[in-house]
């Protein structure tokens, strides 16, 4: 089955679904985007992840390329027309196309969305899980508005390369200060030796991860003691545990950084123990496509491809 992807108002095997050159996203990484986790066909916490995204498009000033809603029916299909039951689903926001000229374009310019979903190895995912990975730290060099989930990720391109060349699955980016801000694609936690849970605050120098909400959450709801403030490498590394917090990831053990074991070099029981939350609770989520509606639902799109809300 070739994948198909949402561009523009239509849905196209991937071989046909682009964009033009002189996209802005393209030319000046001016967009922005989500990441949503597909769970059991479900699409988890797409609420916060859409007023993240609105967020996000309202800091840049991109407008919305069509209602949030339509965008969640866009969301869905391109799952179902994928038949993605356990993976993820990308949606990608930019300021549109027009001659390369740094000032924003005119209004008469729409701005262009793109929608792909692809499956992820549920089992393989668990494996890793089950052993946990490793995280190397990289200074951060990155601008001060990580906040806004913007499509211009170089440095954590770059971080991701390091990490992977030094046989990492995650870089940990560290400020001037020496503290931790977050991973290239992910947020950070420790367990201290203590046993207190502790991640930095959102208000500086990191994304308000999703999942990350959700944890705390979970840690309000079971009463874990967790402190939300900033924590060196050594003290990191000093911990009980650790672990990342993202979409694809939802809570992954870490159990080295920078080469040196995390408590008993194996995930940790409350890392794994959030996760197991995290994973019942994302089963209460309503579904997103349900198989059997598959052959009944009509085709919402007509002949060229295009789609009607
Ligand atoms: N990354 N911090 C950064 C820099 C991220 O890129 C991400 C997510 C997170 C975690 O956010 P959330 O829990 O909402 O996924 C934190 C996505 C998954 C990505 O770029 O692929």
């Amino acid at each position: 089955m070739s994948r198909i992807a949402y561009v523009n108002g239509r849905y196209l095997p991937l071989s046909q679904a682009t964009i033009g050159i002189e996209d802005r996203g393209y030319m000046f990484a001016d967009g922005v985007y989500e990441v949503c986790v597909v769970k059991n066909k479900r699409i988890i916490d797409e609420g916060r992840h859409m007023s993240r995204l609105a967020r996000s498009l309202n800091e840049l000033r991109i407008r919305w390329p069509m209602a949030p809603s339509a965008l969640g029916v866009v969301m869905r299909e391109t799952i179902r027309r994928n038949r993605v039951s356990n993976g993820v689903v990308y949606v990608q926001i930019t300021r549109g196309a027009g001659p390369r000229n740094h000032a924003f374009p005119p209004d008469t310019v729409s701005p262009s969305a793109v929608v792909v979903a692809r499956p992820i190895d549920r089992e393989q995912v668990e494996r890793v899980a089950s052993e946990g990975i490793a995280v190397i730290t990289t200074p951060d060099n990155r601008w001060e508005r990580v906040d806004i989930k913007s499509v211009s990720l170089l440095p954590n391109v770059l971080a991701k390369q390091a990490a992977k060349e030094a046989g990492a699955a995650e870089a940990w980016f560290v400020d001037k200060a020496g503290h931790v801000t977050e991973g290239a694609s992910s947020n950070a936690w420790i367990v201290t030796e203590d046993g207190v849970l502790v991640t930095r605050t959102a208000d500086s120098g990191i994304l308000r991860g999703v999942t990350r909400q959700v944890v705390l959450d979970l840690i309000r709801r079971e009463g874990i003691t967790f402190e939300e403030r900033s924590f060196t490498v050594s003290e990191a590394q000093a911990a009980r545990e650790a672990f990342i917090s993202s979409a694809g990831n939802l809570v992954m053990p870490v159990v080295r950084i920078n080469g040196r074991a995390i408590g008993e070099g194996k995930p940790g029981p409350l890392s794994l123990k959030l996760r197991q939350l995290f994973f019942t609770q994302a089963d209460a989520s309503p579904l997103a496509w349900t198989p059997g509606a598959i052959a009944h639902e009509p085709d919402l799109s007509d002949k060229e491809g295009n789609f009607h809300f």
